[in-house]
């Protein structure tokens, strides 16, 4: 139910030099109970200006085609 924690540290890191004014998609592993996501979101709205592009996408373990979709669709959304 936690992040793990080298992304943790990198986003920390990121929020202590100030990282700002930017698109951020959010993708999250988990198997049982994904909850990265929510904890990535949390550190990353204390940033100025990082927008978080929806979707959030999880995958649950291994990658499926409809999360390339998924993954397709972030990616033009952070295009725009
Ligand atoms: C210590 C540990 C804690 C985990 N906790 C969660 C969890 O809270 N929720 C969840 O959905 N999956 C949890 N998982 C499963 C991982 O998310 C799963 O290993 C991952 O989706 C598959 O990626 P991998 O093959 O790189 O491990 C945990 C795995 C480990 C090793």
């Amino acid at each position: 139910m936690e992040m793990f924690s080298p992304m943790r540290n990198l986003l920390l890191n990121l929020k202590e030099k100030n990282y700002q004014n930017r698109k951020v998609g959010i993708i999250e592993n988990g198997t049982w109970a994904p909850n990265s996501a929510k904890c990535m979101k949390e550190i990353l709205s204390t940033m100025k200006d990082v927008q978080i592009v929806e979707p959030i996408v999880t995958i649950r373990s291994t990658l499926k085609n409809t999360d390339i979709e998924k993954l397709n669709e972030l990616a033009e959304e952070i295009l725009k």
